[in-house]
This record gives structure tokens, sequence and C-alpha cells, in this order.
């Protein structure tokens, strides 16, 4: 029996990273997935590889195009039984070097793209009684980083309001459960970029980088399989991390560990 079978998942940031990941991870176990993103084209590219996947346009910081997008949902396939909040953006800048435009683009997409998800996605779940909100984090809102202020700081602002929304479900009765991911360096576009900044801008910290572990994107999208799943029906209000112990080591993992 497929893990997910049936259920229908929405999937932010799906064009991509860990997003695509687990779109086609939920895909394989039975799940109806519609990818949502701001890029068309490789929204539309994933969407057409996955069976039975559909492509939404979609800009997670634009509350009226998640109400729409949430009830075009129920509305086609009678339910939404997964949301996947995926959709981010990373800055590299320190508080001192974070200007308004970083802080409010970083914290647009981060912080009130997850907030509008989570409060449309409650809307449609509590009256069906069950749901599944997952809330991509990252280590950073555990760590922080002193180079990535704005980033840190959405991070933990989701890691907020994935507790929230959770006890709230909890203590209404209403059946939807919201969980939180916390990965540490994964092999995606976001990391590449970052990456290609580091290398261009600070040899020696990106050779430190050298040694800090990174995984796979579909080690994420198990965790989300897991979260979307009914196995996880006692899981809510949790943050799971996936980082093969780095916040623990300082980041320093021998690569061998894994390979
Ligand atoms: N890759 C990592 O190492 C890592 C680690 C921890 C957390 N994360 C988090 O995982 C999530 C996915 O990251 P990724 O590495 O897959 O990045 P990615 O850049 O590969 O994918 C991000 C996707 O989000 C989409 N997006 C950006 N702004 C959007 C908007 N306004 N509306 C809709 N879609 C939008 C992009 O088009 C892209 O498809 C992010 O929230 C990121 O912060 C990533």
């Amino acid at each position: 029996m497929a893990r997910v079978a049936n259920k229908v998942a929405l999937v932010t940031g799906g064009a991509s990273g860990l997003g695509l990941a687990s779109a086609q991870r939920l895909a394989e176990e039975g799940a109806i997935v519609v990818i949502a993103d701001i890029n068309r084209e490789l929204g539309e590219a994933a969407a057409s590889d996955i069976p039975g996947a559909q492509f939404a346009l979609l800009d997670v910081s634009d509350e009226a195009s998640w109400s729409a997008l949430i009830d075009s949902i129920v509305a086609q396939h009678g339910r939404l039984d997964v949301l996947l909040n995926s959709a981010g953006v990373v800055r590299l800048a320190s508080i001192e070097e974070t200007t308004e435009e970083i802080w409010r683009l970083v914290n647009a997409v981060g912080t009130d793209g997850t907030f509008y998800g989570c409060k449309h996605a409650l809307r449609v779940m509590k009256p069906a009684g069950s749901g599944s909100i997952i809330n991509m984090c990252s280590t950073a809102s555990i760590q922080g980083g002193p180079g990535i202020f704005a980033y840190a700081a959405s991070k933990s602002a989701i890691r907020g309001i994935t507790k929230s929304v959770a006890v709230l479900s909890a203590q209404s009765g209403y059946g939807v459960r919201c969980n939180s991911i916390h990965p540490g360096n994964m092999r995606t576009p976001m990391l590449q970029g970052v990456q290609d900044i580091v290398l261009e801008n600070d040899p020696e910290a990106a050779q430190a980088m050298e040694n800090i572990w990174v995984g796979e994107p579909v080690d994420v999208a198990n965790m989300v399989l897991f979260l979307a799943s009914d196995e996880s029906r006692a899981v809510n209000g949790a943050a799971l991390v996936v980082d093969n112990t780095t916040t623990i080591t300082e980041g320093v993992v021998p690569r061998t560990v894994t390979q």
C-alpha cells in the first residue's frame, strides 16, 4: 500500500531543490501533487515529469493568491490533505549589512509565505478534521548564523509559527498537525548559489565549507513523506532536524561518514 495514497498535497517551491524532491517522493507514494512556484518555466517542467502532478503559479508572499489557490484545489479535488511550505530565498548578509530590502524580501517569502500558507490550509483542513502542514525551516533557526541574519530570523519565526499552529490545533481538536523540518546543508541550487558567492568573496571560508556535511534532497523528502503520511499521526509541533549531527558538531562532519 502506498504511504500517502490519494492524499492531495500542495508543495510550494516545488519547482526546485527540496520542494521538487519532496513532490517526487510524495507522488511516488501515491499522492496527487500540486506544485506551486513563482518560477513558471521550472514549475511546469517539474509537473510534467511527475505522474498526475499539476502546476500552479504562486507568489507565496501574496495572501490573495494563496486564498484563491487553496480554494481552487478544494473545488477540484474535494480537499487538501498536505501542505509543504518549501519556498524560500536566502541572502548572505550580517545584521550590519542587512538592508531593509533584504530583510523584507527574505521575510516576505519565508515568514509571510508560511503564515499565509498555514492560515489558508488550516481554513480548509479544520472542517475536514485532518491534515498535515510541514514547514521547511533550517538549522539556521537553531544556531543562527552571523552572515545570514534575515534568513535565520525568518526561519526562527517559522519555527514559532509551526508550534503555535500545532498547539492551537491539538487543544481545539482540529485534527491538523503542523511540524517543521530543519535541514543542514543540502545539495540544491540554493546551496550552490551560496557556495558560489562564498568562493568568489572569501576563498578561505569556501575551503572551510568543503568540510561541512552535505545531504541529498531525498534525505529531506523522506522526512516530508513521513510527516505527510498517517505514520506520523502522533507527531505534532515537532522540530525535526535532518543534519547528520552538524548542529552538535559545529558543522564539521567528515564526509566519509555518509559516503
Ligand atoms: N538547500 C539547503 O541547504 C537548505 C537548508 C536548510 C533549509 N533550506 C530551505 O529549504 C527550502 C527549499 O530550499 P532549496 O534549497 O530547495 O532552494 P531552491 O532555491 O532550490 O528552491 C526554492 C524554490 O522556491 C521558489 N520561490 C522563491 N520565491 C518564491 C515565491 N515568492 N513564491 C513561490 N515560490 C518561490 C523558487 O522559485 C524555487 O523553485 C527553503 O525554504 C530553504 O530555506 C534549504
